[in-house]
C-alpha cells in the first residue's frame, strides 16, 4: 500500500526547490496539494512513497522525475477567449496598430498551458484578416512556451475534448476554425496551427534565446510567484519587446510597486501595459 505521508521539514525542501526551479511559490498548508498531485509519479517510479518521489525528485542526478514532479505541481487552468476583453482589444486596437507597422509581427503566450490563450491569439488575427484583406504582408506568428512538457504536448496535439470545447467556444468559432474527429473531440484546424509555434520554455531563465517580441500574453501565472520573481520576470518582458510593445496580464494580477518600465493603458473593458 502506497504512503501518501510525509514530514514537515521534507515539505519545507520541497516547497524551496519548487520555487527555485520554478517560480511557483506553495503556502503554508499547501501538503494536500503536494500529496494528490505526486501521487502519481509513486507508481510511475515504482516507489514507495510520497516523502521518496520528494527526496528523489531534488536529487541533482534524477532529471527526469525532477521535471515531472515540477510539471505535476503546476496549475492548467485555462479556456479559449479567457476574460474576452484581451482578444477583443487585439483585434480592434492592438492588431491594427502592428499592421501598421509593415514589418513582421512576433506574438509571445508565455506560459500557454494547454494551447488554448495561443490558439484564441491564432484565431483572433485570422478574424482580424478576414476583416482587413492584405493585412500582415509581412507575417504574424504566435511564439507559445511552457514549462509543462505535458502541457505543450497537448499543445501540439491540438485535440480538444467537448468539455474543454465548452468553456469560452462559440459555435462559429468551432465551425471554422475546429475539424471533428472521430473520437467525437475536435481538432484545431490547419490554418490556426500554422500560425502557432511551441517551445519548452521556463519564464526563470533566459529569454534572449526567443527574441524580440511586439505583444506578450502573460496570463494568469504571475499570481503563483514571489514579487521579487515577478519584478524580474517583468523586466524581462520589457527587454524583450519591441519599442512600444504590449503586454496583456491576467485580470486579477498587476505590475504596480513591481516595475516602472511600462505604461497602463486603461479600456473600457480592460487594460493592457505598454513599454515606455
Ligand atoms: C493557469 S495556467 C495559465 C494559462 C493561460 N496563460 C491562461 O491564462 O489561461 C499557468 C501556466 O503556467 C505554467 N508555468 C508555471 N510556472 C512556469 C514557469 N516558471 N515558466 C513557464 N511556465 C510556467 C504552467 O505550466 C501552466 O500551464
Amino acid at each position: 500500500m502506497p504512503n501518501s505521508t510525509f514530514a514537515d521539514d521534507e515539505y519545507q525542501k520541497f516547497r524551496r526547490f519548487l520555487e527555485k526551479q520554478s517560480g511557483i511559490v506553495l503556502g503554508d498548508n499547501k501538503q494536500y496539494l503536494v500529496r494528490s498531485r505526486l501521487a502519481p509519479l509513486m507508481g510511475k517510479y515504482d516507489l514507495p512513497s510520497i516523502s521518496h518521489v520528494i527526496k528523489r525528485s531534488m536529487e541533482p542526478t534524477e532529471r527526469q522525475l525532477r521535471l515531472d514532479a515540477i510539471d505535476a505541481m503546476t496549475t492548467n487552468e485555462t479556456l479559449w477567449f479567457r476574460d474576452r476583453y484581451p482578444f477583443e482589444l487585439l483585434v480592434k486596437q492592438v492588431l491594427p496598430e502592428m499592421d501598421a507597422k509593415k514589418a513582421p509581427i512576433k506574438v509571445w503566450s508565455a506560459a500557454c498551458s494547454s494551447g488554448q490563450e495561443p490558439y484564441s491569439i491564432g484565431m483572433s488575427i485570422l478574424e482580424y484578416q478576414q476583416q482587413k484583406a492584405n493585412s500582415f504582408g509581412r507575417g504574424i506568428t504566435v511564439t507559445a512556451t511552457d514549462l509543462s512538457s505535458t502541457m505543450l504536448e497537448r499543445c501540439a496535439q491540438a485535440e480538444y475534448d467537448s468539455l474543454a470545447l465548452a468553456r469560452g467556444l462559440s459555435e462559429e468559432r468551432k465551425r471554422q476554425f475546429f475539424d471533428d474527429l472521430p473520437s467525437g473531440n475536435m481538432k484545431v484546424k490547419p490554418k490556426v496551427r500554422s500560425l502557432v509555434n511551441f517551445r519548452s520554455h521556463n519564464l526563470l531563465e533566459s529569454y534572449s534565446i526567443l527574441g524580440k517580441f511586439d505583444v506578450i500574453f502573460c496570463r494568469n501565472v504571475l499570481i503563483y510567484f514571489s514579487a521579487e520573481a515577478k519584478a524580474n520576470i517583468l523586466r524581462q518582458f520589457a527587454a524583450a519587446l519591441n519599442p512600444n510593445g504590449i503586454l496583456f496580464l491576467g485580470a486579477s494580477e498587476s505590475i504596480t510597486g513591481l516595475t516602472d518600465e511600462f505604461d497602463m493603458i486603461r479600456c473600457n473593458p480592460g487594460i493592457f501595459y505598454r513599454k515606455k
